[in-house]
């Protein structure tokens, strides 16, 4: 018997008397190499628990055990071309340089994300729907760089505007049947809208009714329910209502959570549904409702109609965001010893965030940040005699003193040194900053609100170029052009209007370019 047969039928053993916690998976776990741990996917565990996969979405991993197919599909921009990114081996991890290849000197964006379950149950750009048309955008495909288990890997970012659905399923619960799902989320890139889902949801894209969806939602909406804190929130999106605990409303029992890598969980059963979530880098997972169906009229029985949606409400309302990495739907309700061998699987191959710069970025550098949006490819940011800052077209040939306005000194960030603050060529000691979410030019005066409102930390830019520049205190904020202007600008949230979703992840995406002086 080879180790792995020996590992498998040990934790099977485990499972079947129900003496499976997550330490002792997290033991075997430990035991194993990390090739040997790339042979139990969460969809063997859940196999192994008698509640399988029917659906299994990753970018970033086979999440079986001997699943050796395409993860998903990408197209690029430059001549429509498409190709599928598959394993680097049978149970492992995306091949990220084929599509890295693939994509050299173009843009890409994810056109299918593969079902491994063998079910066709793959998920494409979503349609229009009842509350917003469509269809919906495609993620770029190199907006959310990760490694996993030291592995380059790329989530699915999802801007608000962006979504996919499948509604024609194939082993998805439908009625009143037994389900679970899991998905690996950023926690720390979210929003207020409706609705960043994923899970099942109405086969016609349209609201049909309550107890018609139930699926994962994580954001900080407050429309129907909340727990404690600002949020974000998991909740169960089970229509015309998110559900923090037994009723809509607020659930003190359902925290927020911001996890980098959260894993976030629902499961639901007649009159039996639980949420529960975990940081999936490390420990367990904990529960944040467990107990009967809401007492409304519609979500007990439930009318679950069996579609799957990534990104989007059950209706393709699609004012939200979220950052997806992997994440399940079972046929049954796993038993909690299966979640908890999950969630040491989740601990074991170790989601880390990848680091993103560039050599013009580097502190010491000097910079001319240039937009990216079709209206203003020619455009650079810079600051005004008045200190305002905005966007205009300039080059090698434009005045000295306007590339100059244009030029930014790269320092290690005042309020993180991980992050980054830009000094002014032009204007020694004065600073990129935000205030009244507008960009300024302003001599530091040592404060930490200077400092927090001076600082950037850098991403891989949310429309698949260059980069975005998220603020350190307003996190759901990033450097943006609107109508020509500086601002940091949240996704279709903040209540501003530079905070419209048109166009915000290209206004807040900027190539780091040679400076202009
Ligand atoms: O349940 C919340 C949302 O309400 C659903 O996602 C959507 O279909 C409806 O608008
Ligand atoms: O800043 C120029 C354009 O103005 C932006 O692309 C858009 O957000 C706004 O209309």
């Amino acid at each position: 018997m080879t180790v792995h047969t020996w590992l498998r039928r040990a934790r099977r053993t485990l499972l079947a008397v129900g003496a499976t916690t997550a330490l002792t998976a997290a033991l075997i776990a430990g035991t194993e190499t990390a090739s040997q741990a790339a042979t139990q996917g969460p969809c063997d565990l859940y196999a192994s628990g008698g509640t399988p996969c029917v659906a299994a979405h990753s970018t970033t991993r086979a999440l079986y055990g001997g699943y050796g197919g395409a993860l998903y599909q990408v197209r690029r921009a430059s001549d429509g071309a498409t190709r599928d990114i598959g394993v680097l081996s049978t149970g492992g991890y995306a091949n990220a340089a084929a599509q890295d290849a693939f994509c050299a000197g173009t843009t890409c964006v994810i056109t299918v994300i593969y079902d491994q379950s063998g079910r066709g149950n793959s998920l494409t750009q979503a349609p229009a729907g009842g509350a917003a048309g469509g269809p919906d955008n495609l993620a770029p495909a190199t907006a959310a760089p990760v490694t996993v288990a030291g592995h380059k890997a790329y989530g699915v970012y999802v801007a608000a505007g962006t979504g996919y659905r499948n509604n024609k399923t194939n082993g998805i619960a439908t009625g009143d049947q037994p389900e679970g799902m899991y998905a690996v989320l950023d926690g720390t890139h979210f929003g207020g809208g409706c609705c960043f889902d994923y899970g099942n949801a109405e086969t016609n894209n349209l609201d049909t009714g309550n107890g018609h969806m139930e699926a994962i939602y994580f954001g900080d909406s407050t429309i129907w329910g909340s727990g404690t804190g600002k949020g974000p929130w998991v909740m169960a999106d089970l229509e015309n209502g998110l559900f923090s605990g037994v009723n809509a409303g607020y659930n003190a029992n359902d925290p927020s959570v911001s996890h980098r890598f959260l894993t976030a969980m629902v499961k639901g059963a007649p009159n039996l549904w639980a949420i529960k979530a975990g940081n999936a880098q490390s420990g367990g997972l904990s529960t944040y409702y467990n107990g009967v169906r809401p007492n409304v009229s519609g979500y007990n029985p439930m009318h679950k109609e069996g579609a799957i949606i990534l990104g989007i409400g059950g209706d393709n309302s699609k004012s939200s965001s979220g950052t997806f990495y992997e994440g399940v739907m079972t046929s049954g309700y796993p038993t909690d010893a299966t979640d908890n061998a999950v969630q040491a699987n989740l601990n074991a191959v170790n989601y880390q965030t990848a680091a993103v710069t560039s050599s013009n970025l580097t502190v010491g550098s000097r910079v001319s940040l240039k937009a990216t949006t079709a209206c203003c490819t020619g455009d650079y940011l810079r600051h005004n005699a008045d200190s305002t800052v905005a966007i205009s077209p300039l080059s090698s040939a434009s005045s000295a003193a306007d590339r100059t306005d244009a030029t930014w000194i790269v320092r290690s960030g005042l309020a993180n040194s991980a992050c980054l603050t830009f000094e002014s060529a032009a204007a020694p000691g004065q600073y990129l900053r935000h205030y009244g979410f507008q960009l300024h030019t302003a001599a530091g005066d040592g404060t930490a609100v200077f400092n927090q409102d001076a600082t950037f930390c850098p991403q891989a830019g949310h429309s698949g170029q260059g980069f975005s520049f998220q603020s350190a205190n307003y996190p759901n904020r990033f450097i943006r052009h609107y109508a020509y202007t500086g601002y940091v600008a949240g996704d279709g949230v903040g209540g501003n209007t530079w905070d419209s979703a048109a166009s915000w992840s290209e206004d807040t995406s900027w190539l780091a370019a040679t400076p202009l002086s």
